[in-house]
């Protein structure tokens, strides 16, 4: 694929947040994952994991979930109920767990670099996220990546059955043909600054 190309698939890619009620073939939620599976990763060792929900029943659960509690976050229901909307509309989520496997070795050696190496792990992840979401894009699946459910790290865990820190949950779904709204992007010269 060409720069532009790919340059193409990371500008039109937008957030969906709602889903046609179409299931999503096993093979193409595969390729999904591979493309998680090959980001980059802090000395290689791939921190994520990544439990893939298609199971109506536990998708609702955590639709529920986040409903019931939705009011006590301490900023109001409205964006809890929007965030579950989300989810239940999805025919299937990636919940995205850190494994921790790096920081725990790395805890017995070194504190300084145990600060460092939590944060390379949740950089490791989101490099493995944001190659999943681009390249659902280009196999014509909507994606949401959400932190919001993370709030509810406990009961999510218990209803997908699974331990350890969540840092995610990306929806996936095939969307309509209207036009995805695209949030705007601060200007070049507000994000970029050069040293030459
Ligand atoms: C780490 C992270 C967390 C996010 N959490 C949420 C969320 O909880 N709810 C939501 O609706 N969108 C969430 N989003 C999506 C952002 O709102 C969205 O990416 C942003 O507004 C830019 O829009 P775009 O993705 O359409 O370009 C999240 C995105 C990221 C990267």
């Amino acid at each position: 694929m060409k720069d532009a190309e790919i340059l193409s698939v990371i500008r039109t890619r937008a957030s969906t947040r709602k889903y046609l009620d179409k299931l999503i073939s096993q093979d193409i939620i595969d390729k999904i994952l591979e493309a998680g599976i090959f980001g980059p990763s802090v000395v290689g060792a791939q921190p994520g994991r990544f439990i893939v929900v298609k199971n109506r029943e536990m998708i609702k659960a955590i639709d529920a979930v986040m409903k019931t509690n939705a009011g006590k976050v301490g900023f109001g229901s409205g964006m809890m109920t929007y965030v579950a909307k989300i989810i239940e509309s999805a025919p299937a989520l990636i919940v995205v767990y850190n494994t921790r496997c790096v920081s725990e070795r790395v805890k017995k050696i070194s504190e300084l670099y145990y600060e460092n190496i939590k944060l390379a792990e949740f950089e490791a992840i989101a490099a493995a996220i944001q190659n999943m979401v681009l390249i659902a894009e280009t196999l014509g699946v909507g994606t949401c990546w959400l932190d919001i459910p993370v709030l509810f790290e406990r009961e999510i865990n218990d209803i997908v059955r699974a331990e350890g820190r969540m840092v995610a949950i990306v929806t996936m779904g095939y969307v309509s043909d209207e036009p995805t709204q695209r949030s705007p992007r601060k200007d070049y010269s507000k994000t970029v600054e050069m040293r030459e």
